[in-house]
């Protein structure tokens, strides 16, 4: 679907070390994958299968060896000896790397079985896909979920524990962060964001502005800080909590003693979760989230579509933690329903397989979005536009064959994403006056900033954009 997803294909056909009988092993395995900026994977060498012991990257459109990490971080204390279940755990600390037993990739989850000791978890990233619910479709979040089970059926006493570092905000290390922790509702909440941010553009593909979050419901027993990595981490290794540790205020560099979001739960005495997980989302948002070049003398910063919803990004994170249960469900069905369907194009798991992979890839390329009315200081939720990035070239804003690769993807699941995804493409031409004879490849670069179509004579279409734009028109899309 995208040129960097060639890759794996080929991984699949000739490198038989990435195949492993029980499931199927890509190059990078997805993580958080939901937006252009929400964009987390694994990597999987050929040495080591994605791993307890590997660290998150940042997706960006370059070779392995450029990608660059976003700590995120998983431990356990299982009676008093800790195990790592996620993250690269270089230093020099008592900890245990867990055994890494299967990776299960489905279009919506990563899900990995690991033994820590005498418990088996089950490791759920899952990365929602709403066809249906634009709303949620709109708000760049993910799951983690952990699921633990004794496998002597006897009680243990049971700590978990996970981080992100302020890494995600920048690929620049010595960029300055701020933060703050809510606790909305029965929440718990840390934000991030860079000291000086620049709007509406990027740095080496990570945002420069917005600010990333990291959630989890604020049962008994949670405690959460922001310390040092080798405070926070050091400190659950040792005590299984994160009480005694001082919550961390100096704003610093990102790699001025590593700034992390911490938080952790005592589930005292325990056989098994049972059917209560402990679930953290991570997320990332951005308003404005996107400048686009409507014409000649006017552009529109439009905002994500969730925010008409959501009065704060507080009552959006509440009820998504609160909606795990059921987009686990949505995200259990929506799996089944394409694997039915790739199975009737492959007898065998062939295409499902790249389904599994390129189905949140696709979603999480897009932007949904709408046009505050600036004179009401309303929203205007009959104005979606949709802003998809070309993740695999240039960056570019709504890249006309990236658009026409996905299509059958939206196709699929709701045909009604096509409306708003060419509109903004057709509108930009139709009102440039002194628009060239041929159709624009894409609204222009860098995303999430459109500013001039780009237009290649030898990819020409024709004029007839102008026709279909004149039809849309006509057309409501909802
Ligand atoms: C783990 O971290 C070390 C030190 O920060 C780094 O050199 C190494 O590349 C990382 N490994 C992985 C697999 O992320
Ligand atoms: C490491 O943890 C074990 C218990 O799991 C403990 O007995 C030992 O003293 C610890 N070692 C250090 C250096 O903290
Ligand atoms: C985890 O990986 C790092 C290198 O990235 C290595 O230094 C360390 O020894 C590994 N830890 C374990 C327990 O395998
Ligand atoms: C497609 O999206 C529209 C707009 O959100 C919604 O009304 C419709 O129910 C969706 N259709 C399907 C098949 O999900
Ligand atoms: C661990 O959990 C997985 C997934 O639930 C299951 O398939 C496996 O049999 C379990 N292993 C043990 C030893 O309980
Ligand atoms: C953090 O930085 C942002 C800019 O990204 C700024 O608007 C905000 O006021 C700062 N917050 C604190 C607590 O310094
Ligand atoms: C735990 O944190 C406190 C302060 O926040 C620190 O003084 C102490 O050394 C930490 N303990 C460990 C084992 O890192
Ligand atoms: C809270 O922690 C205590 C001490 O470990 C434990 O006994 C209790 O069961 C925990 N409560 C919950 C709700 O997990
Ligand atoms: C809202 O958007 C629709 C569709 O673009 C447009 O027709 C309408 O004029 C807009 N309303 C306001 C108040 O701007
Ligand atoms: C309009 O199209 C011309 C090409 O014909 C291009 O040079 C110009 O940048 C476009 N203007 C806008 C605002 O898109």
């Amino acid at each position: 679907m995208y040129p960097w997803l060639l890759p794996y294909t080929l991984v699949l056909s000739s490198c038989g070390a990435f195949v492993r009988a029980q499931s199927f092993i890509p190059s990078v395995i997805p993580l958080a994958v939901r937006s252009p900026y929400l964009n987390s994977w694994a990597i999987a060498t050929k040495s080591s299968l994605p791993s307890t012991n590997s660290s998150a990257i940042f997706w960006f459109n370059a070779r392995p060896t450029d990608l660059l990490e976003t700590d995120w971080l998983g431990r356990i204390m299982v009676d008093g000896t800790t195990y790592q279940w996620l993250g690269n755990s270089s230093t020099n600390e008592n900890v245990t790397v867990a055994r890494l037993v299967s990776t299960n990739i489905t279009p919506t989850r990563t899900i990995q079985v690991i033994e820590a000791g005498p418990m088996n978890m089950t490791i759920t990233f899952l990365s929602p896909v709403e066809p249906s619910d634009w709303v949620k479709q709109s708000l760049s979040f993910s799951y983690l979920a952990v699921e633990a089970e004794a496998t002597d059926g006897e009680a243990h006493s049971v700590q978990v524990y996970s981080d992100i570092a302020a890494q995600w905000a920048s690929p620049i290390h010595t960029d300055g962060v701020n933060w703050t922790t809510m606790t909305p509702s029965d929440i718990v909440y840390h934000q991030f964001q860079l000291s000086q941010p620049t709007y509406l553009s990027e740095m080496l593909e990570f945002p420069s502005d917005g600010s990333y979050y990291y959630a989890m419901s604020r049962g008994e027993n949670v405690t959460y800080k922001t310390c040092s990595h080798t405070v926070c981490r050091t400190n659950f290794t040792r005590y299984g909590t994160l009480a005694n540790v001082e919550n961390d205020v100096n704003f610093r560099a990102i790699d001025d003693d590593w700034p992390v979001f911490a938080m952790s739960i005592d589930l005292g005495d325990i056989v098994s979760t049972q059917s209560s997980p402990v679930v953290w989302a991570v997320g990332y948002n951005h308003n404005p989230a996107i400048q686009y070049t409507v014409s000649n003398d006017e552009y529109q910063l439009r905002s994500p579509l969730f925010m008409a919803t959501y009065p704060t990004i507080a009552d959006a994170i509440v009820d998504f933690l609160s909606d795990f249960s059921d987009a686990q469900s949505r995200a259990i069905a929506l799996d089944n329903r394409v694997q039915q369907a790739a199975s009737q194009v492959t007898a065998d798991q062939g295409y499902y397989t790249l389904l599994s992979l390129s189905t949140r890839q696709a979603f999480s390329s897009m932007s949904i979005t709408i046009n505050p009315d600036i004179i009401g200081n309303d929203w205007n939720i009959s104005d979606v536009m949709i802003f998809m990035k070309d993740m695999g070239f240039d960056g570019g804003v709504n890249p006309v064959d990236k658009m026409y690769a996905s299509f059958p993807n939206f196709l699929f699941f709701n045909a009604s994403l096509g409306g708003p995804l060419l509109l903004p493409l057709l509108q930009t031409q139709f009102n440039n006056a002194s628009r060239l004879n041929y159709a624009a490849t894409e609204l222009g670069q860098i995303f999430p900033t459109s500013v001039d179509p780009t237009w290649v004579a030898d990819e020409a279409v024709d004029r007839m954009c102008d026709i279909v734009y004149s039809l849309m028109r006509q057309l409501t899309f909802a």
